[in-house]
């Protein structure tokens, strides 16, 4: 039996990490989200399982949890097909968006971890998982000329060097964490019938570049299988085998495809 707590739990895969880790009866899951309403109709709708959120909340925040899973983000949306060069094109934009992107996914990420920190040194496991990109890695970036995503992949980035920080401090008191980019997952973002022909052109540029580096991959996974990935991951992961702010894939290695 093990508690958690879930960010961005709304939809896509952390709404997989709510019905995956729920599936065992005696696990206390909590998902951290901005809209409850809506999110407590989707549990009902597609888990279907004991839904007490807010006593359960009540009794864990007055005690422990044992993993705390950041997976929310706020997800580029101007920036995601073109590199720099062309965002530059509208300085003031691109600042907004990095700024943006910095504020939820870095600075959020921060204080999630101090708020939580005393619960996760309370408890059992003393995982905290940040769900990390491939955009983050820099050799990747170089090798294989993945010039687009570039604010989300500086707060990617920034988020590793947090959660590295945040390991090498609570290491001692036996807190695990790790950065881990979950492969490229159909939540709803490749739509093609969604994308600009810029964007579309873009994407096939990137699946180019995707297939020099990785010829097996097919396209993105469901999410439940990514889910299934990052925990088989995390499970296996500890301080004791120098697994502390570690970024790695969903295959628990650099292979990020
Ligand atoms: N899908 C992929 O291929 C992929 C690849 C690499 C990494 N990732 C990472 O995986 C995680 C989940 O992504 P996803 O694909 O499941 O995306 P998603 O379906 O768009 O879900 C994003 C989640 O983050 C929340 N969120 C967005 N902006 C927020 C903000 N400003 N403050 C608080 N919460 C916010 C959303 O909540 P609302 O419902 O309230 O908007 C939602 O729950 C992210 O960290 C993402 O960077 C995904």
């Amino acid at each position: 039996m093990s508690s958690y707590v879930v960010t961005g739990a709304s939809r896509g895969i952390g709404f997989e990490f709510l019905r995956q880790l729920s599936i065992n009866p005696a696990n206390t899951v909590i998902g951290l989200v901005r809209n409850v309403k809506s999110t407590e109709a989707k549990v009902t709708a597609e888990i279907n399982r004991s839904n007490k959120a807010s006593e359960a909340t009540a009794r864990i925040t007055g005690g422990s949890i044992d993993y705390l899973i950041a997976n929310g983000a706020r997800l580029p949306e101007g920036s995601s097909f073109v590199g720099f060069g062309e965002l530059g094109k509208n300085p003031t934009a691109l600042e907004e968006e990095l700024i943006a992107g910095c504020k939820t996914n870095v600075v959020g990420n921060v204080h999630l971890f101090n708020l939580f920190l005393p619960l996760i040194l309370s408890g059992q496991q003393k995982k905290v998982i940040a769900i990390s990109s491939g955009h983050a890695d820099l050799d990747l970036i170089s090798k294989y000329e993945i010039e687009v995503s570039g604010p989300y992949a500086v707060g990617k980035a920034a988020t590793n060097a947090v959660v590295a920080k945040f390991g090498a401090e609570y290491a001692k008191d036996g807190v695990l964490f790790m950065s881990i980019s979950p492969g490229v997952v159909e939540t709803g973002h490749f739509n093609p019938a969604q994308l600009s022909e810029n964007d579309r052109q873009s994407v096939g540029v990137l699946a180019t570049k995707f297939r020099k580096y990785a010829p097996h991959f097919q396209g993105p996974m469901t999410p439940e299988a990514s889910v299934k990935h990052v925990i088989s991951v995390y499970e296996k992961a500890s301080v004791a085998n120098g697994d502390g702010g570690s970024f790695v894939s969903h295959l628990g290695t650099k292979q990020w495809l």
